[in-house]
């Protein structure tokens, strides 16, 4: 007979009215007075949040088996159909293998000139506006490459509306005025997108192109069956969202953090101007340590996703309590990388903390966990780095930036996080530039 005490004894945490603009460090706390497991009620249901390193190898690696995707991630499946990240079991192994070839470290030589053309031309014009918004720039530069480099779109006016398309899906929540109206504008919003991407579907079916695309419209199944029009659409657009959308926060806080600490950014440059002069290459981009700290850091302070969702397929214990089958479970990362006892300090900005021989990410498995971990850990995680990596280290070595004070400048966490007021920086030519 179990032990572990009955769900209903599972500590009960009451949300907060700013849950959604202080989830880490709220969440942060309730683990330190409850421990790693508690629970909520929300939009109708109970929720169980699984907190710090030990949850997330429970959930991401050693009884992952126990955890449905589709059921956690279920309103991106009723959006953008069922991609990668909704899928469950063999059906998501077969589709991650069909994928994985254009996702490691080598193939980002393939990506890696196309990434620096578009942050070369989306930025060449910022001296002379003076201001920009970063978080908005950092938008059209991901998006570009992603569309690009995954699918094979090439930027300009097509590309911006499949950019405002997603958008205005992503922000669909907060204008609908009830669920009637969501499912109104969601169906308008998904056709329109169909009928946009489907004819590019084709193109590529007849002329398949080197990116993941290519290789899912190449791909066949044991049976030899290729993948339906639903299954190439659904795929498209969870790469074009997954693609741009978290790696635009990440960029963002990355360059506002550098810019309130300039003594870092002065070892970022140092670091960079050791390099050869001209764009680096991949090899470049590896070598860019005291930047990809930095990096991790911005990662680990405001990881773009909060909190993993989860079903659940089967009842499980954890930490002395009983979970039953059916329930909503979040492990959390925000969270797992505010904790004292894991990362010193937790809220100052320290990048040398994963330099060695501190390396405290790694004194225990899971501790950072931005990307997810584990066999589903994010299948973009080396594209993300390298195109945020060469993103910040073209701006950085040709513009001296500075936020322009007196705005609001806040961090909310819809499904992922995002800045509602944006962030708007003075931009001028470094002198020298450094490269
Ligand atoms: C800063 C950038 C990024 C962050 C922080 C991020 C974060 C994550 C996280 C946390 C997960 C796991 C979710 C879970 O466990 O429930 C994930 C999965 C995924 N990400 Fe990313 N991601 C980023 C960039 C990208 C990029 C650039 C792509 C595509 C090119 C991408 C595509 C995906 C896909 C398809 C999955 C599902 C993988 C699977 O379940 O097998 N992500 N991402």
């Amino acid at each position: 007979m179990s032990q572990a005490k009955p769900f209903e004894e599972i500590p009960f945490v009451e949300l907060p009215a700013n849950y959604q603009s202080d989830l880490g460090p709220f969440l942060a706390r309730s683990y330190e007075q409850y421990g790693p497991i508690f629970r909520t009620f929300s939009f109708g249901q109970d929720v169980v949040y699984m907190v710090g390193p030990e949850a997330n190898r429970f959930v991401l690696a050693s009884h992952r088996e126990l955890f449905s995707h589709r059921q956690g991630w279920w309103f991106v499946e009723e959006m953008f159909g069922d991609g990668l990240l909704t899928m469950d079991g063999e059906q998501h192994d077969q589709h991650r293998r069909m994928m994985n070839p254009a996702f490691t470290i080598s193939y980002m030589d393939h990506y890696l000139p196309i990434m620096q053309r578009i942050i070369r031309e989306r930025t060449a014009d910022w001296v002379e506006r003076g201001e920009v918004d970063i978080y908005d720039e950092a938008r059209k530069i991901t998006f570009d490459v992603a569309a690009e480099a995954l699918t094979g779109l090439r930027a300009g006016p097509e590309v911006d509306q499949f950019r405002d398309i997603f958008v205005q899906l992503l922000n669909l929540g907060m204008v609908a005025i009830d669920e009637d109206d969501y499912q109104r504008q969601l169906a308008a919003l998904k056709g329109h997108l169909y009928e946009l991407l489907l004819p590019k579907i084709e193109e590529r079916r007849q002329c398949p192109t080197n990116d993941v695309l290519g290789m899912l419209v190449r791909a066949r199944d044991e049976q030899g069956r290729a993948l339906s029009d639903e299954q190439l659409f659904a795929h498209t657009n969870i790469l074009l969202v997954a693609g741009h959308e978290t790696s635009t926060s990440l960029s963002t806080w990355l360059l506002y953090l550098l810019t309130q600490h300039v003594d870092y950014q002065q070892r970022v440059l140092d670091e960079l101007a050791k390099l050869p002069e001209g764009e680096p290459n991949l090899e470049g981009i590896k070598k860019m340590k005291v930047l990809e700290n930095a990096l991790s850091e911005a990662e680990r302070l405001y990881p773009p996703v909060g909190n993993g969702p989860r079903g659940t397929f089967e009842a499980f214990e954890f930490h002395g309590y009983q979970v039953p089958a059916g329930s909503q479970v979040f492990y959390s990362i925000a969270a797992s990388h505010l904790l004292p006892h894991v990362f010193s300090n937790p809220t100052q900005f320290d990048p040398d903390r994963f330099a060695p021989p501190r390396e405290e990410h790694k004194k225990v498995p899971y501790a950072l966990v931005g990307f997810g971990g584990g066999p589903r850990i994010c299948i973009g995680t080396n594209f993300a780095k390298v195109e945020i990596k060469a993103m910040v280290a073209h701006i950085l070595r040709r513009y001296r930036l500075e936020v322009v004070p007196g705005q609001e400048i806040t961090q909310f966490y819809r499904t992922t996080s995002v800045l509602p007021n944006g962030l708007r920086m003075r931009v001028e030519e470094r002198e020298p530039v450094y490269v």
